[in-house]
């Protein structure tokens, strides 16, 4: 901890944090994910338990160890997703959708192996659209601060803005995904915090110290608005 976050700065708020990919079947043996290592975060749940905060993390499958004092809810698909944060919901004071949730589940997943049939056409899979997690929770009843990240190749700061208004979140971390050595899998970042009527830069970092800073901000902005 670089000690820009007080121990006890998030003392009795529970944040509800979402990591990983998720992991959408096509049939017993294979499926569609994403390239999310799930790092950012676990580095944001171990920021925000260090920060004082009870952490529950839910997170699709990643190869990390559980932060510190969390509190980690194993899930695959993103309707596993979003069933365990809704039932997490009666107590949130925080949510964070850090997950790179897939967008689109397989419509009929096949019940045995798909099998590679001979002079026949190469099967079609069919796509339904998953439950978007994060606008469900910023549009609940009693709707906790919610903070969102948006993952982009192009217009960061356009497209962002556009994601914070849509899905209305209080806050989002927006990450340029196209630079090299950044965002997916990586061990660096560098981000743009927006918020309705701020912006905050931040330098490429370590996600380690990128959580914190995060936490940090959601911290500024939280306790100037709730009473
Ligand atoms: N998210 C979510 N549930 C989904 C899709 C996205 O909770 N089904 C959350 C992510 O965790 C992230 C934010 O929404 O915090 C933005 O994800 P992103 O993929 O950048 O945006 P989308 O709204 O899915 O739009 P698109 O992929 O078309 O850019
Ligand atoms: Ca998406």
């Amino acid at each position: 901890d670089n000690g820009s976050t007080a121990s006890c700065t998030w003392q009795g708020k529970t944040f509800v944090i979402t990591a990983g990919p998720t992991r959408e079947a096509i049939d017993p043996v294979r499926y569609i994910s994403n390239h999310s290592s799930g790092k950012m975060g676990y580095a944001l749940a171990q920021a925000a338990a260090n920060a004082g905060a009870k952490v529950v993390l839910v997170s699709g499958p990643t190869q990390l160890a559980t932060p510190k004092g969390v509190q980690r809810i194993d899930v695959e698909t993103a309707e596993q997703m979003l069933t365990a944060v809704q039932q997490q919901l009666t107590d949130c004071d925080v949510f964070i959708g850090c997950a790179a949730v897939s967008d689109y589940r397989v419509e009929d997943i096949a019940e045995h192996k798909i099998k590679k049939e001979q002079n026949s056409e190469p099967p079609k899979l069919s796509l339904v659209q998953n439950p978007d997690i994060l606008k469900t929770v910023a549009q609940s009843a009693n709707a906790p601060f919610t903070v969102g990240f948006a993952a982009e190749t192009q217009n960061l700061k356009e497209n962002a803005l556009s994601k914070l208004q849509r899905k209305q979140l209080q806050m989002i971390i927006a990450n340029d995904v196209s630079e090299p050595h950044q965002g997916f899998n990586s061990d660096q970042n560098s981000a743009l915090i927006l918020s309705k009527d701020s912006e905050q830069s931040l330098p490429t970092m370590s996600k380690h110290d990128m959580a914190v800073a995060i936490i940090d901000a959601i911290a500024k902005r939280y306790f100037d608005t709730s009473n």
